[in-house]
């Protein structure tokens, strides 16, 4: 089941006849022979394999860092994929000049992804900060120079571009005048606007689905590329929009276009910090609410986001559409009400209006690019004093992500005293059932569960739950 595959890798034009899930990364290093892309973890985990995929978003061109070990060479259709090697043509680019500067590479094994992080943050065309400079470069790992070194590159770069503020065309054309980038780049957007996608995102679905393929790479990957028929999911169109005071999220929307929605943003302030908990920027952006949904893992961020927003699934076989509320969906451990014809094709809820709180609280064994050992979120609606809707999940605390409704019923038609709001944290606690497993005991979980629904409430209600009940 081969296919034929256009893109542009760096300046030049390669067409292959390829398996469609054949990893970019496996095709870079051993049919174009771009070494400076490295092997490392194969797991999402290192960004040794980072590259850069331009692409025609709303008739312009945006770059991205993805992780090339997870990501399927059918999805480079159509895109400009770029590597180390198509950084510079002749001399280093600033960032490299820096990283040598101020010593930040020994073995160079993790280098070239940094660079291609920090050249991508850069192409970003976003006001530029050091704060978003370091977050580029979260799914990096460096394992013989130390942090330090890098983050003294980072600033150097950083200074030189303070005050700079560039829409995505001019900063191409600054960067190439300043040798971050070779001069082919200024082509790049016409000669991708003329290459047109081959593959067309299809309708009906009875085959095994990649979307970012950042779960299915991991666990499957030797399946994936044995599997005779494979379906792709592609992010096209206008994935987050509203319709009759709802909010629908495409299932093909990520985490990053989740961070990036200034709709969402409006809606819940913080929402984009809220994201940035979940992985590293290159698993953000390829990490799909229809695969996060599906894993169904105990600790999905975004489902319990969505958990506690009382959304809706829209669920097809591409005929007929059925929906059903998200706390219903899952049955189990990893099963779900799902038959092998249908798909999900979107998740709705309804976008609060007056007063309303909605926070959303991580706790992993390190801050950024983890998976939970213990999350939580919360929405809560006020009308004249009263609690008239509330809305809890927490994840890592049942075989499925929970919905907790003893715990959110209980403050219906409540005012938001302390003793209500601790009457509600004690019935959560009494509804969840956490296990020993390698991210903490059951104890330490229930105990990390009660100080995330303080941390909510605190947000909420902060002259009513202070720090110091928890003392
Ligand atoms: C390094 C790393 C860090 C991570 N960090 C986090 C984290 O912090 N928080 C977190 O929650 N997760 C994390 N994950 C897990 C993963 O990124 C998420 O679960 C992600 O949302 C999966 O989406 P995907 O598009 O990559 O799924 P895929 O791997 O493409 O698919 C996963 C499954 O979902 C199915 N599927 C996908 N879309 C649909 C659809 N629309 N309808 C029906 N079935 C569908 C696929 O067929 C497959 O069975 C991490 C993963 C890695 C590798
Ligand atoms: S090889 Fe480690 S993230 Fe791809
Ligand atoms: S320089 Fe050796 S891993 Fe970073």
């Amino acid at each position: 089941m081969k296919r034929r595959i256009s893109f542009i890798c760096n300046k030049n034009l390669v067409e292959a006849y390829v398996n469609p899930a054949l990893t970019l990364l496996d095709f870079l290093r051993k049919n174009e022979r771009l070494t400076g892309v490295k092997e490392g973890c194969r797991e999402g985990d290192c960004g040794a394999c980072s590259i850069m995929l331009g692409s025609i978003e709303n008739n312009s061109l945006k770059y991205e860092v993805v992780n090339s070990c997870l990501f399927p060479i059918a999805d480079a259709d159509g895109c400009h994929v770029v590597t180390i090697e198509g950084i510079n043509e002749i001399d280093l680019s600033p960032i490299q000049k820096s990283f040598i500067n101020e010593g930040s590479t020994q073995c160079g094994f993790c280098t070239p992804g940094f660079i291609i992080s920090l050249t991508c943050y850069l192409i970003s065309g976003k006001q530029l900060n050091y704060a978003d400079a370091i977050d580029s470069i979260g799914g990096n790992v460096c394992r013989c120079t130390g942090h330090a070194a890098i983050i003294r590159s980072v600033k150097s770069i950083m200074d030189s571009f303070i005050n700079r503020n560039a829409g995505n065309e001019k900063c191409i054309d600054y960067l190439i005048s300043k040798n971050y980038l070779p001069a082919y780049f200024k082509d790049i957007e016409i000669r991708l606007m003329n290459l047109k996608r081959q593959t067309v995102p299809e309708k009906l679905r009875n085959r095994l689905m990649i979307a970012g393929g950042t779960d299915l790479y991991v666990q499957r990957h030797d399946d994936l590329i044995l599997e005779e028929e494979v379906d792709f999911i592609f992010n096209t169109g206008n994935k987050i929009y509203t319709e009759n005071n709802s909010c629908f999220v495409e299932a093909s929307a990520t985490a990053s276009d989740l961070g990036n929605s200034e709709l969402l943003k409006n809606i819940f302030p913080g929402f984009e910090d809220f994201i940035k908990l979940f992985g590293s920027k290159p698993i953000r952006n390829r990490a799909t609410i229809g695969g996060n949904i599906i894993n169904a893992s105990p600790i999905g961020d975004i489902t319990s986001i969505l958990l506690s927003l009382n959304s809706s699934l829209h669920i097809t076989d591409g005929l007929n559409e059925r929906i059903l509320p998200l706390n219903e969906f899952y049955t189990g451990y990893k099963t779900f009400n799902l038959n092998s014809n249908e798909f999900i094709d979107k998740v709705s809820f309804k976008i609060p209006e007056g007063e309303y709180f909605f926070n959303y609280e991580k706790v992993s064994k390190r801050r950024h690019l983890d998976i939970a050992s213990v999350n939580s979120s919360a929405f809560i609606k006020m009308n004249d004093g009263i609690i008239v809707e509330a809305k809890i999940s927490g994840g890592g605390l049942a075989p499925i992500p929970l919905y907790l409704e003893k715990a959110s019923s209980f403050l219906i038609n409540k005012t938001a005293t302390g003793n209500n709001l601790i009457a509600s944290i004690n019935i959560a606690l009494d509804e969840v059932s956490p296990i020993d497993d390698v991210r903490g005991s059951a104890v330490y979980k229930k105990i990390l569960f009660r100080q995330l629904l303080f941390a909510h409430f605190n947000k909420f209600f902060p002259e009513v739950i202070t720090p110091e009940i928890l003392i």
